[in-house]
């Protein structure tokens, strides 16, 4: 077994963003790209050495190529074993699963979320620490600087490992363990929720369900946990199997990526509860017969009935969402009297207060809700704990579960707004324009509302103490509305700017379903004080959800 030190160019741009590393599948092609981040982790990581690290991803193209160089270099840097799911596959739910339980010291979870796949679509890779979750920002920083001065990287020869046969074998010293992808996170959420109320709903004729894996990773998740454990029928889970393209889809489970399951549930009334997940099965999205839950209001409609599931039962210590998320959460935590945090955007900034203790249940507007037993959102957990709280509630639907939820909190009105592939200087144009305006907004008014705050949202980790500024713009109208803007730090072409908005509604006769007629006036607002559509010469968002 020969370790060699190959000499590579520090590449630039290999600045982890919202969630790791992620780039066209063509640009970590090159010869010593994907080697040269892997190694800056090495390099920043001195606790895997003589430990375990867990590896996998969501199955997209170059996936296992890249397990192959990884597995190489991991046997060329002291790494002890390294766990890796079968056929390369570890949804990021069940990677931070995998970690968790078996103590691993580390992991990299390979995949572009709910980017698209193939040649030509996206790749990405993420480093995960001890407690399962993404690494916080102190430690992805360290990783880029590492990028910069980077000269060579070490790999040893080997052939490739078999993959798909689960088992051990070695690579030098260490080892490399085949482990089933599906296992450890099947019990674990076997533990949460009550699974025989969940089979008595699922075997009733008139409760239509269907879960779109979106050909993406949760087909075998979702198949061992509703069809084998649950007793859902085979054909309720469709696009279930992970193909390398995604079938060429866009694997982001929204209205507008999702459009067939939408139909069915939403408009055309066809199924009870429908619910899909993105390419690395970390998202979910919650459809009922007529309605879309936004994903906010999920967050609050579990936080508020998260005791109906057995492993809530006593009951939650506190919620957090990102900045930009609805404050639906925020009513429920004040009626049960726990804390409730805004975080920035991304998941790795749950993690502190998830290890603290200081909340059990967290989520984002964008798709996103998970609790304490990972360390990563969880597409099938939001999944499993809607079937549970529509088993524990037995006669109602997820319309009349919503419409409880806002008589009671009032209803949090939300949508956001993406303009995709815009050109960077644009977006920065068009942002800098609201943040010139800042200052002198307090006071102005939008549609009737008096504008009480407008800031650059900062951020003060309450564990830690670190700091994280400039994590998006916000317009705030005290209670009533916000309107937020900030830079994607996910996409890999141009910039994506996103624009959120918020209004609250509290008397139960006005809650109609008109989401973007009731934000006319917050959209507008923002474009007048981004000109974005001027400046970009776009009539419309490319998506809104
Ligand atoms: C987006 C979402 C964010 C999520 C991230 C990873 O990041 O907005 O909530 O954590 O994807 O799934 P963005 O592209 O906005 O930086
Ligand atoms: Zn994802």
């Amino acid at each position: 077994m020969s370790m060699r030190e190959v000499a590579t160019p520090s590449f630039e741009g290999q600045k982890p963003g919202t969630s790791g590393l992620r780039k066209k599948v063509t640009v970590f092609q090159q010869p010593g790209y994907l080697e040269s981040f892997v190694q800056a982790v090495f390099d920043c990581a001195p606790e895997l050495q003589g430990g375990t690290l867990v590896l996998g991803g969501d199955g997209r193209f170059f996936n296992r190529n890249a397990i192959q160089t990884i597995l190489r270099m991991a046997a060329a840097n002291g790494i002890d074993r390294v766990l890796v799911g079968q056929g390369g596959i570890l949804s990021t739910p069940a990677a931070s699963a995998v970690i968790r339980r078996h103590r691993a010291r580390g992991g990299l979870v390979l995949s572009a979320s709910h980017n698209p796949g193939g040649p030509d679509g996206d790749f990405g890779i993420k480093y995960n620490i001890a407690n399962g979750g993404p690494a916080p920002e102190a430690v992805t920083e360290a990783i880029y600087r590492r990028t910069q001065t980077i000269r060579q990287y070490r790999i040893v020869d080997a052939d490739p490992v078999d993959l798909d046969q689960i088992g051990s074998r070695k690579i030098g010293t260490m080892t490399v363990t085949v482990i089933d992808p599906v296992d450890d996170y099947a019990m674990l959420l076997g533990g949460l929720f009550d699974f025989d109320a969940i089979r008595a709903l699922l075997a009733r004729k008139d409760f239509r369900f269907r879960f779109d894996a979106m050909h993406a990773v949760t087909g075998p998740y979702a198949r061992r946990l509703l069809v084998e454990m649950l007793g859902a029928p085979a054909s309720s889970v469709v696009n279930a199997v992970p193909l390398e393209d995604f079938g060429g889809g866009h694997p982001d489970p929204n209205p507008v990526y999702a459009p067939e399951l939408y139909k069915a549930a939403v408009l055309d009334g066809e199924l009870d509860f429908a619910a899909a997940s993105d390419g690395d099965g970390d998202r979910n999205m919650i459809l009922g017969k007529g309605i879309a839950v936004t994903p906010s209001d999920s967050l609050a409609v579990l936080a508020a009935n998260a005791t109906l599931a057995p492993g809530y039962a006593r009951g939650i210590s506190g919620v957090a969402r990102s900045m930009p998320t609805s404050r639906a959460p925020d009513a429920v935590a004040r009626a049960l009297k726990i804390e409730c945090f805004e975080t920035p955007t991304g998941w790795k900034f749950f993690g502190n207060l998830l290890d603290a203790g200081r909340i059990t249940l967290c989520g984002e507007e964008s798709y996103g809700t998970s609790s304490d037993h990972v360390r990563e959102k969880d597409g099938l957990w939001a999944v499993l704990f809607w079937l549970n709280l529509l088993a524990a509630r037995p006669g109602e639907t997820v319309l009349s579960i919503l419409q409880a939820h806002w008589k009671r909190y009032g209803r949090h009105y939300y949508s956001r707004h993406d303009y995709e592939a815009v050109d960077a200087g644009q977006a920065t144009e068009a942002l800098n324009q609201l943040r010139a305006a800042l200052p002198a907004l307090p006071g102005q008014k939008i549609g009737g509302l008096v504008i009480t705050a407008a800031d650059d949202f900062a951020y003060r980790d309450p564990v830690d103490g670190s700091e994280s500024k400039g994590q998006g713009l916000r317009v705030i109208c005290g209670e009533q509305a916000r309107l937020i803007a900030r830079l994607s730090g996910t996409g890999t072409e141009g910039a994506t700017v996103r624009l959120y908005f918020e209004l609250y509604e509290a008397d139960p006769a006005k809650q109609a379903d008109d989401v973007q007629t009731r934000l006319q006036p917050l959209i507008d607002f923002a474009e007048a004080q981004t000109g974005l559509r001027k400046i970009t010469g776009r009539a419309a968002p490319d998506v809104i959800t």
